[in-house]
């Protein structure tokens, strides 16, 4: 089934900022997540009924270290320091999925900074039922 695309910059963000700077985004920019530990981008996503989901998070890294985050649903973790690795550049966009519950109607999905980078830009979430 085709997946809900739900652009970053209009989750809720904390610790982050819109921007549009480098191409190859989807939507009008991505968030830069601040570089600090506990920065995040929750988004909220409906789901029809209660299942299993893929959960595609599209970024990008410029560097060569990996920025990685926890991955909550509902406020549960669902990948602990789920790995953003570098890209090649901040104009290269690459997904990364996890594969999670939800239940019907709406769910929050938090991704989370753990190291002091901070997390990578990040493009959208897509969810896939
Ligand atoms: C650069 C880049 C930003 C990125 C930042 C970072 O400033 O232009 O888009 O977010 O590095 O390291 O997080």
């Amino acid at each position: 089934p085709q997946g809900t695309r739900y652009e970053a910059e209009h989750a809720t963000i904390s610790q982050g900022t819109v921007e549009s700077d480098h191409a190859g985004h989807s939507g009008t920019g991505f968030v830069n997540y601040d570089n600090l530990i506990g920065s995040y981008v929750e988004f909220t996503v409906t789901a029809a009924s209660a299942g299993t989901a893929t959960l595609a998070f599209r970024f990008a890294n410029g560097t060569t270290a990996n920025r990685p985050m926890d991955i909550a649903v509902n406020g549960s973790a669902v990948a602990a320091g789920k790995a953003f690795n570098g890209t090649g550049a901040w104009t290269t966009w690459q997904t990364t999925t996890v594969s999670a519950q939800l239940d019907a109607g709406p769910n929050t999905v938090r991704a989370t900074a753990t190291t002091a980078g901070g997390g990578p830009n990040l493009d959208y979430l897509e969810v896939t039922a």
